[in-house]
């Protein structure tokens, strides 16, 4: 039954993870998965995620089943997370929360809501955007469209997105990356938000709000600013937020999938829907790592020993970018890659085609995806210079 199965190549970017472990080059560098990594190159759990996890090893009474939606105290604190406790959409009780098993679950939790709920809507992503959206939309039977994203000279290329965007037929759904786009790391200004946001009224479009970064660019609330313009202003409108990178829960799969509606009443139903999707999915979240979040966030010590220790994540990843940009200037490639100072969050798409990628791992033992993406959280004071000289090597 078997024999006719082919054998596909791994994940382009999980599988920079194995390819990474197996190199035995003692100067290698991983540029590659989106995980945060401190100066030493490590992953470490943050210290108010232990004292959370402490407290819950006392404090659980119970394993037993969440719920389709989760723990509403997890949605309650990520709602007031994603879009401040003061915000309208609360007041109205127009938004619904569903604990889901990471960024990605979330996603898949809207790709299945659109094509069941919403038949016959295409979804329009970036170009380029994070493969697995393309994975996840497909696999839930969406059609897939593109809007273009970055240009040759790679820039943000916004006139060539928004006149795309216009394109769109109506009520088609439109991802959008909320902050710290990846792979590109160029993001949207507020001016350009609110141009992106009136094309989308217009045209009747639906935002899908792509944020699993929140605090990597420029703060918790600068970086949901996007998102709260958004869902003040529009009826209608899906978030999948993460808590992998910003808690650095990776492995513990939490995620929550936001539905905005009209109203209370449409927001109910809509959320009525959510639950059948996660049922069929996987029955109930994981529990863990919202219980760790929401621990956090429910305690003003534990929520600013959090706020700290991610602002540390972010001055270092934003400090790396710059300092790159210097360790380059001696090869006379500093303008050349001038926009990795400008870029946001963990990523930066350098402009390397794929053979000098490629070039960097077998010469360097250096490891970024194929597209030219570089996770700036590789970087440090040991190996700036080995990488800036590496990336001249291969650039002439
Ligand atoms: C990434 O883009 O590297 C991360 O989001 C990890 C992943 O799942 O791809």
């Amino acid at each position: 039954m078997f024999e006719h199965i082919k054998r596909v190549p791994g994940d382009p970017i999980l599988g920079l993870i194995e390819a990474f472990n197996k190199d035995t080059n003692p100067q290698k560098v991983d540029l590659g998965v989106g995980v945060y990594q401190d100066a030493r190159g490590n992953t470490p759990v943050m210290r108010a995620v232990k004292e959370a996890e402490a407290l819950l090893l006392r404090q659980e009474t119970t394993k037993s089943y969440i719920g389709s939606h989760g723990d509403p105290r997890f949605g309650k604190v990520t709602l007031e997370l994603v879009f401040g406790s003061d915000s309208a959409v609360l007041e109205a009780d127009r938004a619904s929360a569903t604990q889901a098993p990471g960024g990605t679950g979330a996603l898949r939790l809207a790709a299945d809501f659109i094509h069941a709920q919403l038949p016959g809507r295409g979804i329009w992503v970036s170009d380029p955007t994070w493969p697995n959206h393309l994975g996840i939309f497909q696999a839930a039977g969406l059609e897939i469209g593109k809007y273009p994203y970055v240009d040759d000279d790679n820039r943000l290329d916004f006139d060539a997105m928004l006149d795309a965007i216009k394109r769109i037929p109506h009520g088609d759904v439109v991802v959008l990356h909320a902050c710290c786009h990846n792979p590109s790391g160029f993001d949207l200004s507020r001016a350009q938000w609110r141009e992106v946001m009136e094309v989308l009224q217009e045209r009747e479009l639906l935002p899908l709000l792509d944020f699993a970064y929140q605090g990597f660019g420029e703060g918790l609330d600068e970086d949901a600013y996007g998102v709260r313009l958004l869902a003040e202003n529009m009826d209608e409108l899906l978030i999948t937020s993460s808590c992998s990178k910003n808690f650095g829960i990776y492995r513990e799969r939490t995620g929550c999938m936001i539905a905005v509606a009209r109203d209370r009443e449409q927001m109910d139903n809509v959320r009525s829907q959510m639950a059948i999707v996660a049922r069929e999915n996987y029955s109930n979240p994981p529990a863990h790592g919202g219980a760790v979040v929401t621990e956090i966030l429910e305690s003003a010590e534990l929520g600013a020993m959090w706020q700290e220790e991610l602002k540390d994540m972010r001055d270092r990843i934003n400090g790396l970018r710059r300092d790159f940009v210097e360790a380059l200037s001696p090869h006379g490639l500093a303008d050349r890659f001038s926009c990795i100072a400008e870029q946001r969050g963990m990523f930066s798409y350098t402009g390397l085609s794929a053979e000098q990628v490629e070039a960097l791992r077998a010469e360097f033992g250096i490891y970024m995806v194929r597209t030219g993406r570089a996770n700036v959280a590789g970087l440090s004071s040991d190996n700036l210079s080995y990488v800036a000289g590496a990336f001249a090597a291969v650039s002439t």
